[in-house]
C-alpha cells in the first residue's frame, strides 16, 4: 500500500500562504479547511483563497468543508479547481445528490464523519464517494490531540471499504504526528492530513516525507 500525505494549511502563515503551499512539493495534496463559524466555532478561509492558491501550485486541492450548507457551496469549490471536495455527513441535506453532482463536475466526492458519528450510517452509500474522511479530533481547530477512541471506527471503515472492492481512499484528519500516524495506518487509513506537525516543523517538506515513510512502515 502507499500512504498519501495531504498537509493542512490551517497552521501555515496566512500572510505568506502562496510560499507556504509551494514549500511542500512532496505533498500528495493540499488540504484546505473551510470553516463558517456555524458548523464549527471557527472561521478560516473560503473560495477567494482557493482561487488565488490555484494560480501558484499544481498540487491537487483537497477541500474540507466544515460548513452548515455544503449542498449550496460544494460545487463552487470544484469550479475553483479543487480535485477533491469533502463535506460532512452531519451537515449535508442530500449527500447522495451532492456526491453525484461533485463527481459529475469532474472532482472526487468525499464525505467526513465527526468522532461520534458511526461509519455504519454510510454503509449503503459508500461507493458514491472516492474518499471517506474519519475525523480524529472534533473539527474546528488545528493542534488538538489525536483521539485514539476513533481507532476502532477506522478499522470498521477499512473493512466496509474493502468489502466494496472499490478504490475509495480512507483519510484521517486531526492530531496526526510522528507519534500517532503509525497507529492510524495500522488501523487501515491510507491518506493523512497533518497540519501543525508539518507547519511547525523546521523543514515542512522533510516532515511530509517522514510521515509518509512512518505510515507505510505500519500499513498492512
Ligand atoms: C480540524 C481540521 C484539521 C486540522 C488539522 O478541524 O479539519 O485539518 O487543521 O490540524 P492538526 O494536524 O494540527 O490536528
Ligand atoms: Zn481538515
Amino acid at each position: 500500500m502507499t500512504a498519501r500525505i495531504t498537509p493542512s494549511i490551517l497552521n501555515a502563515d496566512f500572510a505568506r500562504m502562496g510560499e507556504e503551499v509551494t514549500a511542500i512539493p512532496s505533498a500528495d495534496g493540499i488540504h484546505i479547511d473551510v470553516m463558517d463559524y456555524h458548523f464549527v466555532p471557527n472561521l478560516t478561509m473560503g473560495l477567494p483563497m482557493v482561487q488565488s492558491l490555484r494560480k501558484v501550485t499544481t498540487t491537487p486541492f483537497d477541500i474540507h468543508l466544515m460548513i452548515s450548507d455544503p449542498d449550496t457551496w460544494a460545487p463552487s469549490y470544484v469550479e475553483a479547481g479543487a480535485e477533491s471536495v469533502t463535506f460532512h455527513l452531519e451537515a449535508a441535506k442530500a449527500p447522495v445528490r451532492l456526491a453525484r453532482e461533485i463527481r459529475g463536475m469532474g472532482a472526487r466526492p468525499a464525505v467526513a464523519l465527526k468522532p461520534a458519528t458511526p461509519v455504519e450510517q454510510l454503509a449503503d452509500i459508500l461507493t458514491e464517494f472516492d474518499q471517506i474522511l474519519i475525523m480524529t479530533v472534533e473539527p474546528g481547530f488545528g493542534g488538538q490531540s489525536f483521539l485514539d477512541v476513533v481507532l476502532p471506527k477506522i478499522r470498521r471503515t477499512r473493512q466496509l471499504i474493502d468489502a466494496t472492492g472499490a478504490d475509495i481512499w480512507l483519510q484521517i484528519d486531526g492530531g496526526v504526528s510522528v507519534e500517532t500516524i503509525g497507529r492510524a495506518a495500522e488501523a487501515g487509513a491510507d491518506t493523512f492530513v497533518a497540519g501543525s506537525a508539518v507547519y511547525s516543523s523546521d523543514d515542512p517538506d522533510a516532515m511530509v516525507r517522514e510521515l509518509r515513510m512512518l505510515a507505510e512502515q505500519r500499513q498492512h
